[in-house]
Order: structure tokens, then sequence, then C-alpha cells
């Protein structure tokens, strides 16, 4: 597939279609890195609806890395109300605590040394050095799984196929807009390459999309059957 072809026309389609969110800069714009890994940890077990309305809140509680780090658990805890699952409340605290350990208080944007920290997977540390960091990687989640084995139509069932998308998906990628380009593709697949009935009409991506060429959409990505 022709890499920078897609690039340009997701971007082009992004800049019309960006919803504006709390963590979302304007344009052009780099973001504070605390406020994408907040951010981040509550997106990925929290709607985006749900984010949206506790966001702000915590950001005034704790408005710097340095302000969480050393604030006691209980607090941070505390703060997390509405969000659900705390484990990523104390993955926060000892993520903050190590920075400032190991990195003198700066949260480092790449993502190997992102991945070293605790309570930061593959996806989220991709995440904050794309968002944050404008290094040209790209997150892989199961939004994002979904749209590229459409567009590739890919045969080969997950789980097993994860490191070929991953692979896929990294071809895509440039250091110019590395955040936009990762925040298009999470916003193409919540908004547009939905699981049941995908808006392909409104899709950057249609004419290079082998399952909607074929009118298969919903039967990618394919499953190991169990
Ligand atoms: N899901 C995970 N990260 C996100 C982001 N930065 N914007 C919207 N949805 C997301
Ligand atoms: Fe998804 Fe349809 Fe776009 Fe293909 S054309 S990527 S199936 S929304």
């Amino acid at each position: 597939l022709p890499a920078r072809t897609l690039r340009r026309a997701l971007l082009t389609w992004y800049d019309g279609a960006r919803r504006e969110l709390p963590w979302r800069t304007p344009r052009g714009e780099t973001p504070d890195p605390w406020r994408v890994l907040v951010s981040e940890l509550m997106l990925q077990q929290t709607t985006v609806a749900t984010v949206q309305g506790r966001f702000e809140p915590f950001l005034a509680r704790f408005p710097t890395l340095a302000a969480l780090a050393e604030a006691p658990l209980e607090e941070v805890l505390h703060a997390w109300q509405g969000l659900g699952y705390y484990r990523r409340a104390r993955a926060l605290h000892a993520c903050a605590r190590a920075v400032i350990e190991r990195h003198g208080g700066r949260l480092p944007l790449t993502a190997d040394a992102l991945a070293d920290l605790p309570g930061i997977g593959a996806y989220t540390a991709a995440a904050i050095a794309a968002i944050a960091g404008e290094e040209a990687v790209v997150p892989v989640d199961a939004n994002v799984e979904r749209v590229l084995s459409r567009v590739l139509a890919m045969e080969a069932p997950l789980p097993g196929a994860r490191p070929k998308l991953r692979a896929s998906a990294q071809r895509l990628a440039a250091p110019e807009r590395a955040g936009d380009f990762a925040q298009a593709l999470m916003e193409l697949g919540a908004l547009v390459c939905t699981p049941r009935r995908p808006a392909c009409l409104a899709c950057p991506w249609q004419r290079w999309c082998a399952a909607a060429r074929r009118g298969d959409q919903e039967s990618f990505p394919r499953k190991v059957e169990r």
C-alpha cells in the first residue's frame, strides 16, 4: 500500500473531523507530556465520554507529575473515583515516582524509555511517544487492528496476526505529525471504521480498502475460532 498517500489522506480527514477533547492541543501546538500520560492511562479502559468529565478535575488536583508523585497513594486513588480499574491509579503513582527517581522528574518521550516505566505497556508507550514526543511510532489497539485488518483484508486471524498488523501500522509511520497520525487512526476506528456498519462512504481510506471493495468489512478482523 502507498504509505505516504494513506498517511496524507488520513491527516487531511483528521483536520476536518477531529473532536476537541480536553487532552488535545490545537493543531501545531505541542501538548504537555503530563497531560498526555494521564489521558492515555485514563483512556486505556474508560470511554472518551467518561474521561472527558474526569480529566480536568484530576489535573486540577495533580497539575504536575511532581505533585502526584509527592501525594500519598490514597489521595490518588480518591481522585481516580469514577474511572474504575484502580490498578491504573496505582500504576500512575508508581510511574510518577519512578520518573522522579530515574529521570529527574522529566517524563522520557521515546517509546522504549516509556515502556521501561511501571504501568506503561507497549500501546501506552507508543501513544505517549507519538503524541507528546512526535516519535514516528504507531500505537496499535483493538480499534487500530480492526481498521488495518480491513484495509488489508487480512486473512490471518487474531491473535496470531498481531505482530503482522503492528508491522503494517509501523510502515505507515512518519516523523512529521506523528502525534496527529496516531490520534487520527484512533479517531477513524472510533468514529468511522466501527465494529458494526462502518461508515465507509465517509472514510478517507475507502479507495484503498480491500474489505470495502469486497463489501465484506464486518468479517474483519478474522479471529481464531474458539
Ligand atoms: N484512546 C486512547 N487514546 C486516545 C486519544 N488520545 N484520543 C482519543 N481516544 C483515545
Ligand atoms: Fe473501515 Fe470502511 Fe474505511 Fe475500510 S473503507 S477502513 S472498512 S471504514
